[in-house]
């Protein structure tokens, strides 16, 4: 899969910020290092990207964040991909990822994803491959319909459903209730248009002007994330608990995992069973082994 045409394989997952909406929780850490129910935030955008068919990744942080997560993710090797790491020294806004990972994306299409999104579905992983694929020309975003559309930079379009505008964070009433998710692919060339925005009247380089910088140029491609979905920003206290209480409805009703880079290495052929069963093993006792060890069990066809 990974190797198709015009697919993404490098990633940046953008884990800075204050987090200031979620104090006194992020006091002492990073936000994408609380729990969403039993594993680290992070592990989502993680393996929605690593499903998405990137092998790559660049995770940029906080100075002082750095190690706590080099500590958690380490170089990726256990899971069959790379991980290198960035420092975005204040929040100067999500386009500045750009800029701070334009030696790593080099001259390749790459994706872009938000540290507190998290995805969830049947059909996820074709959707985002036909998003990796059309970003070569420009870029893609994927939209959600959502009830509270002014939290959110959103897509305006025509009645054909043909993208007209975006935009940020919109006045009451929105003019559209698809909101734009954390979760872009881009061709190489997306650092350029980072680097001649101007910030915003909040100081930061914002990621919906690079968007309608491309949709202006005929660039830009979207992609609606149908009903049967979910899609969570995880930035406040309310989505924290409702990303948590679904992932634990998901996985106690189905037995099935959600976001262990573990099974999705295996799964996508980035390691064996032999090596998915000594990443197990090496593991404390906790819930999170207990469904590695099902899962390799049934593997093994006992
Ligand atoms: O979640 C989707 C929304 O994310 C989009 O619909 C909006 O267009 C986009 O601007 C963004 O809005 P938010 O209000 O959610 O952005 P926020 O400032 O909360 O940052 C989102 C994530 O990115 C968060 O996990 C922290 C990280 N971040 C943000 C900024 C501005 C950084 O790491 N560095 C930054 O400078």
């Amino acid at each position: 899969m990974a190797s198709r045409q015009g697919l993404s394989r490098k990633g940046i997952i953008l884990a800075g910020g204050t987090g200031s909406r979620l104090h006194p929780m992020t006091v002492a850490t990073n936000k994408h290092l609380l729990p969403i129910f039993d594993k680290p935030m992070i592990y989502y955008p993680l393996t929605t990207l690593m499903l998405a068919g990137v092998r790559e990744f660049l995770v940029i942080t906080n100075p002082h964040h750095v190690p706590a997560f080099r500590d958690l993710l380490g170089d990726g090797s256990d899971w069959g991909i790379s991980i290198s790491y960035a420092e975005q020294p204040r929040a100067g806004g999500i386009a500045e990822a750009l800029l701070i990972g334009s030696d790593f994306i080099a001259r390749e299409p790459f994706g872009l994803i938000l540290g507190d999104n998290i995805f969830f579905g049947h059909g996820l992983p074709e959707l985002l491959e036909r998003a990796s694929a059309t970003a070569g020309a420009g870029g893609a975003v994927l939209t959600y319909r959502v009830a509270d559309a002014r939290r959110y930079g959103v897509l305006v379009t025509d009645r054909e459903g043909n993208a007209q505008d975006l935009i940020e964070k919109p006045e009451e009433p929105p003019p559209s209730n698809r909101a734009v998710t954390g979760l872009y692919f881009y061709a190489a060339d997306a650092v350029e248009v980072a680097r001649s925005l101007a910030p915003s009247a909040r100081g930061e380089l914002e990621i919906t002007d690079v968007n309608r910088a491309l949709l202006r140029a005929g660039r830009l491609s979207a992609f609606e994330i149908g009903r049967g979905h979910a899609w969570f920003d995880a930035g406040t206290a309310e989505a924290l608990a409702q990303a948590s209480t679904y992932v634990e409805i998901l996985q106690r009703r189905q037995s099935t995992g959600v976001a262990f880079p573990e099974e999705v290495a295996f799964r996508q052929h980035l390691i064996d069973l032999d090596r998915l069963a000594v990443l197990t093993e090496r593991m404390p006792d906790s819930r999170y082994r207990s469904y590695l060890r099902m899962l390799v069990r049934e593997e093994r066809g006992g």
